[in-house]
């Protein structure tokens, strides 16, 4: 089996790598290829992904390389975790949409929008040579914002599937404070890629979640910087995300006064590339816990191989809603549990969402589609609709200064700006 990463040159990747080699069970990769332009990057983190597998033994070979196309020749599933513009860019989104007054955020509001209109065109020609070239490979989208990208890619008729790590974070945590294994805990996760709440937490049928409110509420408040006030109220968990919903003036006043995620993950990422240049070093570092991304190569394995070997289990995945919501289109794009086998994914029926939840839903998904209008037709309007439409934004005001903003940062990467 061929597996290709596209933005392979990421320091994540020993995490993936890690993944493959601990997991081969499910999922024998006989080629692992990293595609990458920076080609230093590549060698550091292909030379560290070589000696996890040795380690582990397993007989897969890494290849790297920064020719797309000859990476992706071939592939049986190609991985996309690309970031462009790199941190530099994502600093911009997180900082400028704070003039504003807005939550300035890699993946919501308008920090989410510029990532979108820079992300979109590049994935879609990616996708578009992965087809000519091998048009059965699965492509399993990371990279954010992956609700607007995996609309991109189904919307244009690829095969793809949007992954996040939320929803097998969830369940490997409550799966540790309710003692079980994380495979006999099904989560009811509901809602769209970074907007979702966690209904129910099933163990033998039977919702753990009053438990969890009872005996764990302090860990839960403090990883989700939520109060349990908030949590006891909602009856729901819902993901860190929210909180730049329900607490988003709050989270602005934060943001003013330290440095932005995007200058920490520099900080790390030059630590990390340090430390896999040291030929001793054979597995992933613990330093690499400190980024955001816990799991997702258990998520990606378990995706990949339910994909490729038919296997027909459920997993929380980014997926066509297909009436799943009636109350939205049919293309949007939805984060739910959904039944996993070789055409793809099936979501689950699911309880009707509450009001509460259903309106910011489908507000956010108004603002998906007009996104994705912007990011792959171009214009200062669409992009200035799309903010107005943002359940963050709302005011003409604001979204005229951001779309100055947002086109003034992004001007290199965007052809008609
Ligand atoms: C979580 C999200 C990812 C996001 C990451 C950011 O894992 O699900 O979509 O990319 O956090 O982590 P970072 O370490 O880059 O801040
Ligand atoms: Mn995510």
């Amino acid at each position: 089996m061929k597996l290709t990463v596209v933005g392979g040159g990421s320091t994540y990747t020993p995490e993936l790598v890690d993944g493959f080699a601990r997991l081969t069970d499910s999922l024998p990769v006989s080629e692992l290829v990293l595609v990458d332009p920076d080609a230093d990057r590549l060698e550091l983190v292909g030379g560290l992904a070589r000696r996890i597998f040795a380690k582990q033994g397993h007989p897969g070979r890494v290849i790297t390389t920064s020719d797309l196309d000859a990476g992706i020749d071939g592939a049986d599933a190609v991985l996309l975790q690309l970031r462009v513009g790199g941190q530099a860019a994502r600093n911009e989104d997180e900082t400028w949409p704070l003039e504003c007054g807005c939550v300035g955020q890699e993946t919501t509001g308008a920090g989410g929008l510029a990532k979108a209109l820079r992300t979109v065109p590049v994935v879609l020609d990616i996708a578009a040579r992965v087809r000519r070239t091998n048009p059965d490979a699965w492509i399993i989208d990371f990279t954010n914002p992956v609700g607007i990208v995996t609309r991109a890619l189904l919307s244009q008729g690829h095969k793809a599937v949007g992954l996040c790590n939320v929803a097998i974070g969830f369940q490997r945590r409550f799966a540790a404070m309710l003692g079980v294994t994380p495979d006999q805990v099904s989560l009811d996760h509901v809602g769209l890629n970074h907007l979702t709440w966690e209904r129910a937490v099933r163990v033998n049928g039977e919702d753990m979640l009053p438990k969890l409110f009872a005996e764990h509420m302090s860990e839960l408040t403090d990883d989700l910087y939520l109060s349990a006030e908030v949590l006891l109220q909602l009856g729901v968990v819902p993901s860190y995300y929210l909180r730049y919903y329900y607490a988003h003036d709050e989270v602005v006043q934060e943001l003013l006064t330290k440095p932005s995620r995007a200058a920490e993950v520099a900080a790390l990422e030059k630590q990390l590339l340090e430390m896999y240049a040291d030929p001793m070093l054979d597995e992933k570092p613990a330093l690499l816990e400190q980024r955001g991304g816990a799991y997702y190569s258990e998520a990606a394995v378990a995706l990949a191989s339910s994909l490729l070997n038919n296997i027909g289990d459920v997993q929380v995945v980014n997926a066509l809603n297909n009436g799943t919501l009636p109350f939205l289109p049919d293309d949007a794009v939805i984060e739910v549990p959904a039944t996993i086998g070789a055409e793809g994914p099936t979501p689950e029926p699911i309880a009707p969402l509450e009001p509460l939840y259903a309106g910011l839903v489908a507000h956010v998904t108004a603002y998906e589609d007009l996104a994705l209008e912007a990011a792959i037709k171009g214009g200062s309007e669409r992009v200035f609709e799309a903010l107005l439409a943002h359940p963050l934004v709302g005011q003409i005001s604001i979204a005229r200064e951001l779309t100055d903003r947002l086109l003034a940062h992004n001007k290199a990467f965007l052809p008609w700006a």
